[in-house]
């Protein structure tokens, strides 16, 4: 169809103003789409409940992402109903703003952990991480014995929050001067667990290996796992969910 402004025929023949005008129409698009990203301050809802991680959580985190966990596991609950049956409520974006690499994962040889916290026991967790087949006879994963045996490093973990706090992790200078401090506490030994949990609301503060005399990656581990998808009240951020 041919207008005195829209001549189609002309745009088809010519290979430089085709690409010029189909630039322009690209160009707009994704201007709508980039520009407003400049203007709003987060494109993340804040949810309540959600915190930084507590130095021991970021130590056991950083043990998930050193083992390579992530390579059988995801972190990520879709919104379909099996996925909600089967793990919980769907994830929310805000569960993982803190989250640095994001473990969402993209393969699940082993099932979903976004919210396995709390879920067992630690003696479960030190178990089935030992020993996999122990507790569960048909599993496919390696077992992660060593772990009980390795003292937890604390030398860098201020030097870890640091880090974090340079890519938006909001830790504060008091967050940091007492991380190797806190990281003790948490796994349950001597110091001020009230002051740990005023800053890290609902962090679980015990021995989680079973060997109160040690504080090992296993501890640093199963911390992590346990609090996995516990800190949001999620039965308040579906509305539209009737269960749980
Ligand atoms: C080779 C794949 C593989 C790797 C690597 C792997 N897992 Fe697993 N994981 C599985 C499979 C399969 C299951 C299900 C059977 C079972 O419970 O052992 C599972 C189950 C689990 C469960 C129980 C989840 C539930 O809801 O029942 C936890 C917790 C877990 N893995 C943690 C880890 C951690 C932590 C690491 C890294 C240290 C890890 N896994 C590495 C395959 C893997």
């Amino acid at each position: 169809m041919a207008s005195k402004f829209f001549d189609h025929k002309r745009i088809e023949r010519n290979v430089t103003l085709l690409a010029v005008l189909a630039f322009v129409a690209v160009a707009i698009g994704g201007i709508v789409e980039i520009a407003p990203l400049f203007w709003i301050d987060s494109t993340i809802e804040r949810v309540q409940g959600v915190r930084p991680y507590t130095p021991l959580e970021q130590a056991g985190r950083d043990i998930y992402v050193r083992e390579g966990c992530y390579s059988c596991h995801s972190q990520q609950i879709r919104p379909f109903r099996d996925e909600v049956e089967r793990y919980g409520h769907y994830s929310l974006a805000a569960e993982s703003m803190f989250d640095h690499p994001f473990q969402w994962g993209s393969k699940r040889t082993g099932p979903d952990l976004a919210r396995v916290g709390s879920r067992y026991s630690d003696e479960w967790h030190v178990q089935h991480l030992k020993d996999p087949r122990s507790v569960v006879p048909e599993s496919v994963m390696p077992p992660y014995a060593f772990l009980a045996g390795r003292d937890l490093k604390t030398d860098l973990t201020a030097r870890d929050l640091t880090a974090l706090r340079r890519v938006g992790v909001p830790y504060s200078e008091e967050d940091i001067r007492k991380a190797a401090a806190d990281v003790i506490i948490q796994g349950g030994g001597e110091g001020d667990a009230d002051d740990l949990r005023r800053r890290y609301p609902k962090a679980q503060v015990r021995d989680f290996d079973g060997d109160p005399n040690r504080l090992t990656e296993m501890d640093a581990l199963v911390a992590y796992l346990q609090m996995l998808g516990t800190t949001v009240d999620v039965s308040k951020a579906g509305p539209q969910e009737t269960r749980q």
